[in-house]
């Protein structure tokens, strides 16, 4: 029997959808063939990428300026690549506290350029997004995590600024609609809401490309260079890219990004509430800023906290300790969470009795 896993990522995908993977894994389409052993550059894999990258456009009403691109190295990658493709040497960026994966893009964006952290949430453990703050002059771009996957905070509502924003989706991608517009670059890792983990989608809007930078960019590096091969100047990790085609044709038969955001609203609501209804828990950050997709909580103490990872454990919970740095629980509900698993998660807080 399947378990009920709340992981941050890799993350759960639907069972039809881990089914098609396998069952592509062992004969592709009735090719007699893996989809892991055709090659990159063959026409039965470039429909595959091709199939994909037209359903991130379509899902996200992206204009034709914007480039849709498949790359390895994780978000990580991104945190580096995005800053020495934008920034010349003498730029700067600035970017506003929220948490754990905001602190990495501020050390990656250090390495290159010149870096204002606007204001930081760290005085109350990055419980809230911090939204009273000035934007200097000579900002280039404006980096967001628009959901700090480990504290369990997300951007309802994004920075109204006049410069773009360079957006870390990789705990939100392909949860909402987005007015793409506002962004110059939005990158995620594939294995919470779409896909397992080895490939990151980039969405590059071309009109923030600096034309003459005075950095060198390495071509491996280079945005320019990925769009230029269609993602495939190197062997682009085949089977990931497999996997997120048939979560993007998931999603896109479930009713797209709003229906997405409608499931997500509700799996959430629902254990919010029960930790706003239920004496033995608490949430950890403020209402308004709670994240949709990571639900962080605590229980009134740590001696019933472990009772209850005890409990859940009993009862084919796995994946919702909280991370070192803030503790407690984390509930994950991306895309391919099912309603059910959170309403069993819900119905053992309700039914759980600790030993005080
Ligand atoms: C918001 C956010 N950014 C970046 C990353 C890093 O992604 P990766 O491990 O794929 O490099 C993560 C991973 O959990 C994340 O949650």
């Amino acid at each position: 029997m399947r378990k009920h896993n709340f992981s941050p990522g890799p993350a759960t995908l639907p069972q039809e959808v881990f089914q098609q993977a396998a069952d592509a894994l062992v004969d592709f389409n009735h090719s007699g063939l893996s989809i892991a052993e055709i090659s990159h550059r063959a026409p039965e894999f470039v429909q595959v990428i091709e199939e994909a990258t037209s359903l991130v456009r379509e899902l996200y009403q992206l204009p034709d300026y914007f480039e849709v691109l498949w790359l390895p190295g994780g978000a990580s990658t991104q945190l580096a690549v995005a800053p020495m493709n934008l920034l010349g040497l003498n730029d700067s960026m600035a970017i506003v506290d929220t948490g754990f994966w905001a602190l990495r893009s501020i050390d990656a964006a250090r390495e290159l350029a010149q870096v204002h952290v606007l204001e930081s949430a760290s005085a109350t453990h990055y419980d809230r997004i911090p939204k009273a703050w000035n934007l200097p002059a000579d900002a280039k771009y404006l980096h967001v995590v628009s959901n700090e996957t480990i504290e369990g905070i997300q951007y309802h509502e994004y920075p109204q600024v006049d410069i773009p924003l360079v957006a870390d989706m990789t705990s939100d991608f392909l949860s909402k609609p987005l007015d793409v517009d506002r962004f110059g670059i939005i990158f995620a890792s594939a294995q919470k809401n779409f896909g397992i983990a080895g490939i990151t989608c980039v969405l590059v809007n071309t009109k923030v490309l600096p034309v003459n930078s005075d950095r060198k960019v390495p071509t491996i590096w280079d945005y320019q260079t990925h769009i230029q091969n269609q993602s495939l100047y190197y062997t682009v990790p085949t089977y990931p890219v497999y996997v997120a085609l048939l979560m993007l044709r998931w999603i896109k038969a479930q009713g797209g990004l709003r229906e997405m955001q409608n499931q997500s609203v509700a799996k959430s609501s629902l254990l919010y509430d029960e930790i706003d209804r239920n004496p033995l828990f608490e949430g950890i950050a403020v209402k308004e800023d709670r994240s949709v997709l990571n639900a962080c909580f605590r229980a009134i103490s740590p001696e019933v906290e472990s009772q209850f990872l005890e409990y859940c454990s009993q009862n084919d919970v796995v994946g919702i300790k909280g991370f070192p740095t803030v503790g407690g629980f984390r509930a994950s509900m991306y895309n391919g969470m099912a309603m059910e698993s959170v309403q069993h998660l819900v119905q053992l807080m309700k039914n759980f009795k600790p030993s005080l």
